[in-house]
């Protein structure tokens, strides 16, 4: 059976067998790779939002599980310039019959009722403040990577969680993995409800966690309200050596990206050996690789 049958939206439904045999397989081609076996198809890549390391890691999956990527990029110089809507855009690149779509948009397109409209399964790459549940998958494996079973593992975030997707996916993933979580930033930066154990303070959050994933402060979906200046942030919540001395020498540091360099981190963080922020990335192109195969219906177990 294959791991997932339809579109991945998020993380509901997955049990945490079928996470670590996706895990499984993302380990395989990490080590010894796995040849291309799917040729004569195409992935659509549709990205009505900006992205670096989702659309090219997928990009790069694609080409090594035998995809042939088609790419509809922000808008520029296609038909959205002459008004045509993203949903229109979607439903006619659905029509070309590629084998998945992979789509990051706004919390403006309902994704759930789109995916009900078509017959190509839809992946989500990072929709609105809604999810972005690959990201999630890709943390959690360079977690189970470097730390092992994840079950009562202390995982931090740390910074602008109220309008992290990542932090949503994670919630959802962590909770099945049975990790324990933590929030630290300021009081404004946290989810309107939460069920999580918060820490106002970055040194006793620091000392409590095994992981510390620092997350990206939106500054530019923070239209109002928002009272804390890049200058506070990065004085009471940014990551430097001097405050990471309060962190396990076994912990990981790590960051989805983009990073505000000086503000969640310091420059320096990123040699701290302790930091994994590239990791996650060159995770990312394994993980997705094994979502797209096992999507397919190949299957690994260790
Ligand atoms: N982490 C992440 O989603 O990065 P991009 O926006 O560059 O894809």
């Amino acid at each position: 059976m294959p791991l997932l049958k339809s579109s991945f939206l998020d993380l509901q439904g997955l049990s945490i067998e079928k996470i670590h045999q996706l895990f499984s397989l993302a380990r395989k081609i990490k080590t010894s790779g796995l040849p291309p076996k799917f040729r004569g198809e195409t992935l659509g890549l549709l990205f009505f939002e900006a992205s670096t390391r989702t659309r090219m890691s997928f990009e790069t999956a694609a080409y090594r599980v035998g995809l042939g990527p088609i790419l509809l990029d922000g808008g520029l110089k296609t038909s959205l310039e002459k008004g045509e809507s993203i949903e229109d855009s979607i439903y006619n690149v659905a029509a070309m019959r590629p084998r998945f779509l992979v789509i990051r948009c706004g919390d403006d397109v309902d994704l759930k009722e789109v995916a009900q409209n078509i017959s190509v399964p839809i992946i989500n790459a990072g929709w609105g403040k809604q999810g972005h549940p690959t990201q999630a998958l890709l943390d959690a494996f360079t977690m189970v990577e470097n730390l092992g079973d994840l079950r009562g593992r202390k995982i931090l975030f740390l910074g602008d969680i109220r309008h992290s997707r990542v932090a949503a996916s994670h919630f959802e993933l962590l909770k099945i993995l049975g990790a324990e979580i933590a929030l630290c930033g300021p009081e404004e930066f946290m989810p309107l409800k939460h069920e999580h154990k918060y820490f106002g303070q970055l040194s006793e959050a620091l000392s409590w966690a095994d992981v510390a994933m620092a997350l990206r402060c939106q500054f530019e979906r923070h239209v109002t309200g928002v009272h804390f200046s890049k200058e506070t942030y990065r004085a009471q919540f940014g990551l430097n050596s001097e405050n990471l001395k309060k962190f396990s020498s076994k912990g990981l540091i790590m960051h989805p990206g983009p990073i505000n360099h000086g503000i969640e981190m310091e420059t320096e963080v990123l040699n701290d050996p302790r930091c994994r922020v590239l990791d996650q990335v060159t995770h990312g192109v394994y993980l997705r690789e094994a979502l797209l195969r096992s999507m397919m219906g190949q299957e690994y177990t260790e």
